[in-house]
């Protein structure tokens, strides 16, 4: 399992049973048109065909297994970018996010179901999401962790959504926290505080 640690960073112990074989909350995930190989082997050639040769070896070095859950993963997005970066994506994703909260605490199922799609369908940026890690991330046990953050962020916004459908705003509103745990998670292990200043002494 996950955990985290006073700073809230969070640390692999083990992972269970269910998410090594990568079947975790497929209930939960944007509704996938049925996996088509000769499709889906071409995106993931095109997002190769991006990367830089440093980046394209660590891909390449990755576990059969984690190919196959990276390769899943970016089918359930067919909204592809070839120009927004991953801060663009994300900056969408926080509209998402509050457009969801504004609905929900002002009773608009509708729009509370619409931001929800739009989330949990989120776009991907160029190249996909490995570019923007740190290259020493790009290993299997990162793999592992998207598929913990892909649950907490995209399982429960359509969690949040199938409440908001019942008409039970309550239990939408209750997936707002679970879903902010899972940016914040993401953030941690991917990197520090965004924006700083290398023109500045470091923090003491
Ligand atoms: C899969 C991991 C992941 C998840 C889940 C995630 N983010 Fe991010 N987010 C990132 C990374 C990585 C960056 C930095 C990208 C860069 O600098 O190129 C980022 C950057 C951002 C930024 C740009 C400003 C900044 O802090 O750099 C915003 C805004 C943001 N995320 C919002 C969110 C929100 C809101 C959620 C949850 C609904 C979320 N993110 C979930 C990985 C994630």
């Amino acid at each position: 399992m996950l955990h985290f640690t006073a700073n809230g960073k969070l640390r692999t112990v083990a992972f269970c049973a269910a998410l090594a074989f990568g079947t975790i909350s497929h209930a939960a995930e944007p509704a996938a048109k049925p996996a088509n190989p000769a499709e889906a082997q071409k995106m993931m050639q095109h997002m190769m065909s991006l990367m830089t040769p440093e980046l394209k070896q660590k891909v390449q070095a990755l576990s059969p297994q984690s190919k196959q859950t990276l390769t899943r993963l970016q089918m359930l997005h067919d909204r592809r970018s070839d120009t927004l970066t991953m801060v663009q994506v994300m900056q969408e994703i926080l509209a998402d996010y509050q457009r969801m909260a504004a609905a929900i605490a002002t009773d608009n199922a509708d729009m509370a179901i619409d931001a929800a799609h739009n989330l949990a369908h989120h776009r991907l940026p160029r190249g996909g999401l490995l570019p923007y890690m740190p290259l020493d991330k790009v290993k299997d046990e990162t793999v592992d962790a998207l598929l913990v953050f892909q649950d907490m962020v995209e399982g429960n916004t359509l969690r949040l959504a199938d409440a908001a459908k019942e008409g039970d705003m309550a239990k939408a509103a209750g997936y707002l926290g679970p879903i902010a745990q899972g940016c914040v998670a993401c953030h941690n292990y991917f990197r520090g505080q965004p924006g700083i200043s290398s023109n500045l002494v470091p923090k003491k």
